[in-house]
């Protein structure tokens, strides 16, 4: 699986990309991820990437040469194109069902925006889909990016260990309930002890006590996950 970021600050992954369940995909060679700074587009002396929007308003927005020109340049011409992505809380809001969807793609490029966004031309010339993370606005596109990569990459095929498996992630796959509570050792922390059935080996009895958890959490907490519609459709 293969991620390009199109970005003005490709620093802010560096940490991100150099740690754990990342670092070790990306050194066992199942994903990828390519950074890419618009301003190597950028024209002029100063290289400026940005500018104030006719019509007056506040703000600076990204111009559509670097942008446009860094996706095209970046954007491979084989049979796969790859998914353009581009981040803005304009777009259509991520979910399990898209994060499924887009670990199908091979490759996925991200547009990252800064400031006020894109120069209209941005969208209309490459036709990116618009994803959002959620129903606030960033600074930027990157940590929605990253968003991205970290919800696309668990459901790489040997990214998980069997064991971790995100089958039975709280969203994976239709499955719309969240994980019951879970315990581990010691048996008694400050006056807080386990439930017994966890300690008596009963597999039958763990796992019907562990539905009826993930049923009453998912009531109390998340009801809207319960109605016959899923609200992502
Ligand atoms: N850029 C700024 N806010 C954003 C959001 N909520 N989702 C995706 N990209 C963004």
């Amino acid at each position: 699986m293969r991620f390009d970021v199109l970005t003005l600050f490709p620093e802010i992954f560096s940490g991100y990309l150099g740690q754990s369940l990342l670092k070790l995909a990306i050194d066992r060679g199942l994903v990828d991820v390519q950074l890419h700074n618009i301003r190597d587009w950028a024209k002029g002396k100063h290289h400026n990437v940005d500018d104030r929007p006719f019509g007056g308003g506040p703000g600076m927005l990204i111009m559509p040469g670097p942008a446009v020109e860094a996706v095209e340049a970046v954007r491979p011409q084989s049979d796969n194109p790859g998914r353009l992505l581009l981040l803005t809380p304009q777009g259509r809001r991520l979910d399990q069902r898209m994060a499924e969807d887009l670990s199908q793609a091979g490759r996925i490029l991200l547009l990252c925006g800064r400031y006020e966004g894109f120069d209209q031309r941005v969208t209309d010339l490459l036709e990116p889909e618009e994803v959002s993370i959620g129903d606030y606005v960033l600074n930027g596109g990157e940590v929605a990016a990253m968003t991205i990569i970290d919800a696309v990459v668990r459901l790489v095929p040997g990214v998980l260990g069997d064991e971790e498996s995100s089958v039975q992630d709280s969203f994976s796959r239709g499955n719309r309930i969240l994980e019951h509570a879970q315990y581990t050792r010691p048996r008694e922390y400050r006056g807080l002890g386990v439930p017994e059935v966890l300690l008596s080996g009963n597999h039958p009895d763990i796992a019907a006590w562990r539905e009826r958890d993930a049923r009453e959490r998912t009531e109390q907490r998340r009801g809207d996950l319960l109605g016959d519609k899923d609200p992502s459709e």
